[in-house]
């Protein structure tokens, strides 16, 4: 019994490792692109959390939570490879059906972003809530279009 416990564990143990190395250009696309949105939305909570006064603002991490979502927000586009709109992926058909509509989203998307930067740098509440706001907007926009509800 033990030992066809250790056979079926070293089994799955292989067969995980083929599956890993067998992972297709379109799963790697995907886990790329969600990689992104996720370390975009690690740094974003902090940023809303201030806007909205749940957290106390600190200028000096707002500022380089929001340099970093200016560089991540050019990242997630050229993972939307041909092909790449099945699996585990909450990306729809819509995004290559209308790839120039979200490109403009994704343009947005790195021009906003940069503008929150640049706001940050105010270290103004005043200045920064605007700038947050529309970058906001960009992502429900294109969220609503192009994502599905999870
Ligand atoms: C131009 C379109 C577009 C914009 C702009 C956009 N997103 Fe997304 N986002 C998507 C799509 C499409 C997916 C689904 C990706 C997938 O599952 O393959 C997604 C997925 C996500 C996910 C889930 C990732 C996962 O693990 O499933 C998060 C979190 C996210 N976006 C956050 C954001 C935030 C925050 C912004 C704004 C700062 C933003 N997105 C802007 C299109 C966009």
């Amino acid at each position: 019994m033990k030992k066809l416990l250790i056979v079926g564990m070293a089994t799955a143990v292989l067969m995980g490792s083929t599956l890993a190395a067998a992972a297709t250009d379109a799963e790697k696309a995907i886990e790329y692109r969600q990689g992104v949105f996720n370390t975009i939305k690690w740094n974003f909570g902090p940023m809303a959390g201030m806007v909205k006064g749940k957290i106390d603002f600190d200028a000096a991490e707002f500022a380089r939570r929001a340099d970093a979502v200016a560089a991540l927000a050019t990242m997630p586009g050229e993972g939307f490879i041909e092909g790449s709109g099945v699996g585990d992926t909450g990306a729809k058909p819509a995004i290559w059906e209308n790839k120039e509509k979200f490109d403009e989203g994704m343009d947005a998307l790195a021009k906003n972003a940069a503008a929150l930067a640049v706001a940050a740098k105010s270290g103004d509440m005043d200045i920064i809530k605007p700038a947050f706001g529309q970058l906001g907007k960009t992502c429900k926009g294109c969220h609503d279009d192009f994502r599905e509800k999870d």
